[in-house]
């Protein structure tokens, strides 16, 4: 299968800034001062990510925001595919938007995102939700202006989603949600094709970003004042695959370790089996990244994990594991994904991913039951398990996550760790919230100058998701 990747060209580019003026004039015309947008973000960091480029884009092209529906003028659903359940949310939110519309004709509703991007969904909502003005794709985010024009001043509803391997766009404005923290898209896509899983589907093929344009923004960030810079990909460590010359994750990362500046890099999410020796090694090396490794096994059994199409076995993640535990020592903080109920998953079975959650000893988990999602191989596998039965192995997996979680937290008792103080914390008024370099909270009393910073904090008190905590020294 030859695989086509555009990059979005100069005069591409070019032509969607015209099209971002053109509505400006026109909302201009229409508006006496900024009319409003609101944009919905479902699912993912990367989904987020996107979402901070569209209001960058619609912010050039002259809206303000608001987080209220019913007073914006445009509404914007940046959905996600990955469960049944955030569909129904999708579908749920969009539907109660009709009554709004008929009252409100001139407000545009759009959806785009990952479920955009399904055949059937975007058959459905044609079909059934006639007051939607605009769809489009994953592919085609870049073109929001075009696009919006075309619905702004069109007779038809706008439908734009093509089926393609994926593109790459630089250059386009972002609005970041937090000043501290940013996201750091450095690849699209994904080519694993989990059994279960639709992203292969609805984001296209793996494609790099090149690295000076990452080194690039990564600068910016960091010159803005950005502590906390997470790079996104669906599978970090086949990073710069594609690439000519060929760069591994593991020697951007150093690239970005050594540039000049106060800051800690993150990353996710990493698949065990392209997880490398060197990269965990660059992990405990680089004195910028941190300790935290989020490394999804999806299952303890190595049916579950060859009938998923994961491409490793248990005892290939628990090496990874363990050695990363031999070079970062307690510093590490592991979490991981996992997927309870895979189609003909037996009960033995998933007392295999039990085992396996004991034996990482993950600071925290991300658990799923598994959702079946159309066009994948595993919808098409037999499931005789019922979703209460699932449901009830889930409580078990919770329950003895819970107490791991809750036995991580109490070795932390009188340690003391470099934190980021990124907000106002939740125990307390005067109270302040800061992350470890393991991606733990820490919650302390402390003044709001300090959030921003990075400080020395003493844990005096680890609860079960959260630890209490005392300022040691301050750091310049
Ligand atoms: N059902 C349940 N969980 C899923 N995930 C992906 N696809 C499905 C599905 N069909 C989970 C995986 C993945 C995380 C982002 O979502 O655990 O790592
Ligand atoms: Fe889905 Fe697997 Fe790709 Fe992750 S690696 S996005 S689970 S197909």
């Amino acid at each position: 299968m030859a695989v086509e990747i555009k990059r979005i060209s100069e005069p591409e580019l070019k032509q969607q800034n015209e099209y971002s003026q053109k509505v400006n004039n026109l909302l201009q015309s229409r508006y006496s001062g900024k009319p409003l947008a609101c944009v919905v973000t479902y699912g993912c960091q990367q989904n987020i990510a996107d979402s901070e480029r569209i209001k960058g884009m619609l912010s050039e092209m002259g809206y303000a925001f608001c987080e209220e529906r019913t007073q914006a003028n445009l509404i914007i659903f940046n959905t996600c595919a990955v469960r049944e359940h955030a569909e129904d949310r999708v579908f749920g939110n969009v539907g109660a938007l009709k009554k709004y519309k008929l009252s409100h004709p001139d407000t545009i509703i759009a959806l785009c995102g990952c479920m955009m991007q399904q055949e059937h969904i975007a058959k459905k909502i044609k079909q059934s939700f006639s007051f939607v003005d605009l769809v489009f794709g994953t592919h085609v985010v870049h073109r929001l202006p075009e696009l919006l024009y075309k619905a702004l001043t069109g007779k038809r509803r706008v439908f734009e989603r093509p089926d393609i391997d994926g593109v790459i766009a630089e250059g386009i404005p972002v609005k970041r949600d937090e000043e501290n923290r940013a996201w750091l898209p450095i690849m699209y896509g994904c080519n694993n094709f989990c059994s279960y899983c639709v992203v292969p589907y609805v984001r296209g093929r793996e494609r790099s970003r090149r690295v000076d344009d990452i080194v690039r923004e990564f600068k910016d960030l960091v010159s803005d004042g950005c502590k906390e810079i997470t790079l996104l990909g669906q599978n970090v460590n086949s990073y710069g695959k594609d690439l000519e010359p060929k760069v591994t994750f593991a020697e951007l990362l150093k690239m970005l370790n050594d540039l000049d500046g106060d800051f800690r890099i993150r990353f996710m999410t990493s698949h065990p089996k392209d997880c490398t020796k060197e990269l965990l090694e660059t992990m405990a090396s680089c004195d910028k990244v941190a300790t935290h490794l989020h490394l999804p096994f999806q299952s303890g059994n190595d049916r579950v994990l060859k009938a998923m199409n994961r491409q490793y076995t248990r005892e290939k993640y628990l090496s990874l594991i363990n050695y990363a535990r031999e070079l970062m020592g307690d510093n590490l903080s592991v979490t991981s994904d996992i997927i309870v109920g895979f189609p003909g998953e037996t009960y033995e079975e998933f007392q295999d991913t039990l085992s396996l959650v004991e034996e990482i000893k993950a600071t925290s988990l991300f658990t799923f039951i598994y959702s079946p999602r159309v066009g994948t191989p595993a919808a098409e596998m037999d499931d005789p398990i019922a979703y209460e039965e699932k449901s009830k192995w889930m409580r078990e997996l919770l329950a003895v996550q819970e107490r791991i979680s809750g036995e991580q937290m109490a070795l932390h008792k009188g340690k003391t760790f470099k934190c980021f103080v990124y907000g106002k914390g939740k125990q307390g008024d005067n109270y302040l919230a800061a992350r470890t370099d393991g991606n733990l909270i820490i919650e302390f009393e402390g003044d709001d100058g300090l959030i921003g910073t990075f400080q020395n904090i003493k844990v005096t008190e680890p609860l079960t998701y959260v630890m209490l905590g005392e300022l040691e020294r301050t750091e310049k």
